[in-house]
């Protein structure tokens, strides 16, 4: 049991001293009943709790995906760019989230954003080795040698890498297969054959795709399947 203004703040859209107002105006009921006390508690996921007589759809947490536009930065901060936070739905902006995991600014595709500290910590932990998928486009064209020296584990200037995936997907493209995730990771690794990234497309993060549904820009609540994929990992 918690307290009855807790519960609702904790859902971003109300602060507790809004709650307070709400309370004393008789907006809150608990299963029918006017609560008359922001002490009152109740069981968020079994009472029926509602707030100016709409039912609280109460969650412990939220998970979003996002398909990231170039130009945002994977911040909940930034003092000269925006960030992926302002692309998050109305509904979810009063809660704590972040992203899980960065993307460089000019790289798009799939972002979990998420409140639950513990599952961020999951999906990026180095021990972990969570495979994240990348679609590449480089200024020259792709070859069989990077591939190899992918594979085998290509030498930066922070030490070797993890062996990486690449598959040539076209002249100038490859789909690429990180296990680890360091910074500038894959425009660092094809730098040492002297090509640079001009696309950077992440597809997937374990076995969560981006849907082919989500437009650059979009973010929504992932499905229950969607979640017990990264709750695998
Ligand atoms: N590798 C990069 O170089 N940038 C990213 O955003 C992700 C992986």
């Amino acid at each position: 049991m918690e307290r009855i203004d807790k519960i609702i703040a904790s859902q971003g859209q109300y602060s507790r001293s809004d709650v307070k107002k709400l309370i004393s105006k008789k907006q809150v009921s608990v299963n029918g009943e006017v609560v008359k006390s922001a002490n009152v508690k109740a069981d968020p996921l079994t009472d029926r709790i509602t707030v100016k007589g709409v039912a609280l759809d109460f969650k412990r947490n939220v998970y979003l995906m996002l398909n990231k536009p170039k130009g945002y930065v994977s911040a909940t901060e930034d003092r000269d760019h925006q960030t992926v936070l302002e692309l998050v739905p109305e509904a979810f902006a009063g809660r704590d989230i972040f992203p899980a995991g960065r993307l460089d600014r000019d790289t798009t595709g799939l972002m979990i954003i998420t409140d639950d500290g513990a599952l961020a910590h999951n999906i990026l932990a180095p021990k972990k080795h969570v495979q994240k998928i990348y679609h590449v486009e480089l200024d020259i064209p792709v070859t069989k040698e990077m591939a190899r020296g992918f594979a085998e584990g290509v030498e930066l200037n922070d030490g070797v890498c993890k062996e990486a995936g690449l598959e040539i997907v076209g002249e100038y493209a490859a789909r690429v297969t990180l296990k680890e995730g360091r910074y500038h990771q894959i425009k660092r690794m094809f730098g040492c054959y002297g090509a640079k990234v001009v696309e950077l497309h992440r597809l997937a993060m374990g076995n969560l795709h981006l849907p082919d549904d989500l437009a650059v820009g979009e973010c929504r609540e992932l499905t229950d399947e969607e979640l017990k994929l990264l709750q695998q990992l």
